[in-house]
């Protein structure tokens, strides 16, 4: 598969993790463009992540029984329905138009220790959490394990694959800052969100991509969201 930008891309096998921190469009972009680029995504959303994409979308998320339909729904609503007017996304230039279908979704509850993101034996290319609530940042940097995003990041972390966790949380204070030099010390990313303004955003769908940019690249996963600094 060649991408946009002329350079072949091998699909991903990624874990994404949706906690309760304050951005779910954040996520919903994610998922739309790890799709897009082919990716294998195993989904993890946690109970406060649903209250807040009710609060911040007026959606209830599917249940994890639910067919991944309901997640293209979701997306194809935020980034291009009716809903979608006050965030004013660009529409994607489409590697899945060109060349490649669209990705693979599978979505496991918080207490699904069997599902295979539970283990090291289990291949990925690398887990995001996008957002991170500053409590499951907290207990990734004291190993608590004692849910899935929780075990499949200190799997992440143990087997030395990238691990990019996305907090949103202003001010910090010093437990939240020492938790995330922890995780950094132990060979996470922290990458918060905190989108530049440089490149002039139009809405806040350039605000936020901004930030899935940034995810992608530490994954090589390819996009077109916004241009790279240097080029025209
Ligand atoms: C609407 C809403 C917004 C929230 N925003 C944040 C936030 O921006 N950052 C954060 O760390 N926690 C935020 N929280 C609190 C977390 O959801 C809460 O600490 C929760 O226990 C996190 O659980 P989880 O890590 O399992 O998702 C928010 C909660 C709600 C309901």
């Amino acid at each position: 598969m060649t991408t946009t930008d002329g350079h072949s891309h091998q699909p991903r096998n990624v874990v994404l993790a949706i906690t309760g921190a304050s951005g779910a469009l954040y996520a919903v972009r994610l998922l739309q463009v790890l799709l897009d680029a082919r990716s294998s995504v195993h989904l993890v959303v946690s109970s406060a992540a649903r209250q807040v994409f009710a609060q911040e979308l007026d959606v209830e998320l599917p249940s994890v029984s639910a067919p991944a339909d309901a997640w293209q729904n979701l997306i194809h609503e935020t980034t291009a329905g009716k809903s979608s007017q006050q965030w004013q996304f660009r529409p994607l230039n489409s590697l899945a138009a060109q060349d490649c279908g669209s990705g693979k979704l599978i979505q496991y509850g918080t207490a699904d220790y069997s599902s295979p993101v539970a283990s090291g034996s289990s291949l990925t290319d690398g887990m995001i959490i996008c957002p991170c609530s500053m409590g499951t940042l907290s207990s990734i940097a004291g190993g608590n394990s004692s849910n899935l995003i929780q075990r499949a990041a200190d799997v992440h972390l143990k087997e030395r694959r990238p691990l990019i966790l996305v907090p949103r949380e202003t001010p910090l204070g010093l437990i939240q800052l020492e938790n995330m030099v922890r995780v950094c010390r132990a060979g996470a990313t922290v990458l918060p969100a905190m989108p530049g303004l440089y490149q002039k955003p139009a809405g806040i769908g350039d605000l936020v991509d901004f930030i899935v940019a940034r995810i992608c690249d530490h994954l090589r996963i390819p996009h077109s969201l916004t241009r790279r600094w240097g080029t025209d």
